[in-house]
């Protein structure tokens, strides 16, 4: 019955690689966000697994990211009843799918995706066929749910139109199945830049700790990274992203979390140094995060209940998804008994 009433809402799909650390880029450039939509959208947060072993992974270091990764997502307040949290690997229809847009996919549109060559150029010791094939199986993450929306940041706008084009050509070729998906772009978009250098995002996945707030940081790390962030030097408190990017960063950063104007926190510091500033708000980063770490800890330290949820939810997304796989069967030509 609830599942109904989920349903009728708009359908959100994102998918989170269990790789690096989610930082705080992740938490205000997505999270926050989901956990403000799950009212009115029906989110279904898949942490990709499959798609995480198209490079090397350690395997006992995968097995805890994305266990961590699932509880940090509940931790951070997306409500599991409201939303479906599962890893991808428990859902074999994903595999599924994607083996079948693989077989309506072209290699030369795999040949143009600039991840793939991002990452052949990384990884030249193991240009795997799944690395290649790596957007069908995204593309099926998202086509077996009929998604409605998807956001999705620069880095994944040629999957996601990828993603389109496989759907509408298996409509067109077969008949209408598939939902054809848009890119879901958030109201309030304030993108979090990397501290050292505040010219590239924040990325989970930087070399560098000190470029990025883990959700997961002790207070004294977060305070020490704030610390040592890159401002310019002077001490007037304006923002230009353009000319003082670093100290745009902390004030987009203390807007966000202090729920302030950002002329309100210019007025608030100017004239007090920027030591000042980055003292306050390491403490704004550490309070804001205390909660959310307290939560995270509890439910790691309760296996089973999170295990529960994550079989749930895996066993509602399964019904879901195999609706479209059956129908997509059907329209293959694949014998089907009743
Ligand atoms: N490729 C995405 C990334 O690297 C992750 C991803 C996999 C994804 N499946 C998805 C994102 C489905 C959105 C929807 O960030």
């Amino acid at each position: 019955m609830e599942q109904k009433a989920t349903e009728s809402k708009p359908v959100i799909v994102s998918g989170i690689q269990p790789s690096g650390q989610l930082a705080l880029g992740n938490y205000v450039g997505a999270m926050k966000n989901w956990v403000k939509l799950q009212a009115d959208y029906f989110g279904i947060y898949i942490v990709v697994d499959l798609h995480a072993i198209t490079v090397r992974q350690n395997p006992a270091e995968l097995r805890q990211r994305a266990l961590s990764f699932a509880a940090q997502y509940i931790a951070a307040g997306i409500d599991p009843e409201k939303n479906i949290i599962f890893m991808q690997s428990h859902v074999p229809q994903h595999s599924e799918l994607a083996w079948i847009l693989n077989c309506n996919t072209y290699m030369g549109e795999l040949n143009r995706m600039t991840q793939f060559k991002d990452k052949s150029t990384k990884h030249e010791d193991n240009i795997n066929s799944g690395l290649y094939t790596y957007p069908s199986l995204m593309a099926a993450d998202i086509l077996l749910y009929q998604a409605d929306l998807v956001p999705v940041g620069h880095d994944q706008k040629q999957h996601l139109e990828l993603t389109r084009t496989l759907a509408q050509r298996f409509n067109h070729y077969y008949s209408p199945t598939f939902k054809v998906p848009e890119p879901y772009i958030a109201a309030s978009g304030a993108r979090i830049m990397s501290l050292q250098d505040p010219t590239k995002k924040m990325s989970k996945s930087d070399d560098n700790p000190n470029n990025y707030i883990a959700l997961l940081d002790e207070p004294s790390v977060i305070l020490k990274k704030i610390k040592r962030a890159v401002t310019d030097s002077g001490t007037s408190v304006t923002y230009d992203a353009k000319n003082r990017p670093g100290l745009a960063n902390l004030l987009t950063i203390y807007s966000v979390l202090g729920e302030m104007a950002i002329d309100d926190v210019i007025t608030q510091y100017d004239g007090k140094g920027f030591g000042v500033l980055k003292e306050d708000l390491g403490n704004l980063i550490v309070n804001y995060l205390t909660p959310f770490q307290r939560k995270y800890k509890e439910l790691m330290s309760e296996k089973n209940y999170l295990e529960s949820i994550l079989k749930e939810s895996a066993a509602k997304a399964q019904h879901i998804a195999q609706r479209t796989l059956s129908k997509v069967h059907r329209k293959v030509g694949f014998v089907q008994f009743k």
